[in-house]
């Protein structure tokens, strides 16, 4: 299936639910107020992959991103890691809540896929 249609109510504050789009895991978070001020208030240019949190996602609370790791393609684990965002096990790549590399050998960033919000309380990616 080329999109993918979410109801956003179904994903609780402060979780990462997974699913499947394009033969890929798609990682949708319902971010905190917390986890935001945290990702929006990081040194941008001190990144590995330098990217404003506000460039990554079209509404704060919503992070939406491919979970397939730039290092080599396993699949990060939710809310793990030195950042609290993903943490890939394969080689200790760690990322932070707006899907950013913080730590390990992953050279980019998490993927933001195409999306958009069409304001009935859903999100369709693709
Ligand atoms: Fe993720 Fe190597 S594949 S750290």
């Amino acid at each position: 299936l080329a999109k993918i249609e979410v109801k956003l109510g179904d994903i609780p504050e402060g979780k990462s639910v997974t699913f499947k789009w394009r033969g890929k895991p798609l990682f949708i978070r319902h971010r905190t107020p917390s986890e935001i001020q945290t990702e929006r208030s990081v040194d941008v240019p001190s990144l590995r992959d330098p990217q404003h949190d506000a460039d990554r996602v079209q509404e704060a609370e919503w992070l939406v991103i491919i979970g397939v790791c730039t290092h080599l393609g396993c699949v990060p684990i939710a809310n793990a890691g030195d950042f609290g965002g993903y943490y890939c096990p394969c080689h200790g790549s760690h990322y932070d809540s707006s899907g950013r590399i913080r730590k390990g050998p992953a050279p980019l960033n998490l993927e933001v896929p195409h999306y958009e919000f069409p304001g009935d309380g859903t999100i369709i990616v693709g």
